[in-house]
């Protein structure tokens, strides 16, 4: 069942949405080299509740942090931790889920860490290229196929690979719910979108092979071949016309009190 979302949830799930882009925003601006991982989870946790919001992932399944750091070759759902320090020419992704008022919004961006070799420079700005070619696909009537489609066609011509394990997904009350969005596929194929449907579209890019790996922690995704890999996130809504992407913000919209903890 694909919840389709009425009018009023719609507003309340754009203010969870922009907490969770101002939540990422603010992180990425206040990262450092010598940093850990830890050090970034405790931000998110603490710029998350002063604002009234819950971290999402703290918990879920058994998650043990307020948010998911991934470094270099870790693809998705890496653990923050003290022992993880940021250093010079690494990349790193920070995903971000924020509930407020009951619903929740997902967000999530790759960042370089000081000088970062050009050819990966390359894999982040064209996984980025890909999620907003993938958004690009949106509108009603539109197939989840197309989406796939949009996004491998673009990391193939670069000569990276796209994830198949892990995908996008609904969102709204619940975390993850229906539809399942691949980032692979084949144009006109799968469910047609409809008004009122919200889901993320999150692409994970390989430089290397697409194959993974796991470590024994339950959670970190790695690349099998040891290359490095990036992803970035949105939370979109199909409306009558096309689609909005839910977790963004105006930069007029960035005040003052956004700047603190
Ligand atoms: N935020 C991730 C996503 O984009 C999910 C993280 S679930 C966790 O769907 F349990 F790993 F935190
Ligand atoms: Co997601
Ligand atoms: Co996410």
């Amino acid at each position: 069942m694909i919840s389709i979302k009425s009018g009023r949830e719609i507003e309340v799930m754009k203010e969870s949405c922009k907490m969770a882009a101002k939540t990422l925003h603010f992180l990425g601006k206040n990262l450092k080299i010598g940093m850990s991982t830890e050090d970034i989870n405790q931000m998110c946790h603490q710029y998350t509740i002063n604002r009234g919001g819950i971290p999402a992932t703290l918990g879920y399944h058994g998650f043990p942090k307020s948010l998911c750091t991934s470094l270099n070759d870790v693809i998705c759902h890496g653990i923050p931790s003290s022992k993880d320090i940021l250093k010079d020419g690494d990349i790193i992704n920070l995903d971000v889920t924020t509930i407020w008022k009951g619903f929740h919004g997902d967000t999530n961006a790759t960042f370089f860490v000081g000088q970062v070799k050009p050819e990966i420079q390359k894999l982040v700005n064209v996984t980025k290229e890909c999620m907003l070619a993938g958004i690009a696909q949106c509108r009603p009537g539109g197939h989840i196929g197309d989406i796939g489609a949009a996004i491998e066609e673009i990391a193939h011509a670069n000569e990276f690979s796209v994830v198949h394990e892990y995908c996008g997904h609904g969102i709204g009350r619940v975390f993850h719910e229906e539809p399942q969005i691949t980032h692979f596929g084949k144009r006109g194929t799968g469910i047609e979108m409809r008004p009122g449907m919200t889901f993320t579209i999150e692409p994970m890019i390989n430089f290397g092979k697409r194959h993974v790996r796991h470590l024994d922690d339950g959670w970190t995704v790695l690349t099998k071949d040891k290359s490095w890999s990036a992803q970035f996130e949105h939370t979109v809504l199909i409306t009558e016309s096309g689609y909005e992407i839910m977790t963004t913000f105006s930069p007029d919209d960035w005040t003052a009190e956004d700047e603190n903890l």
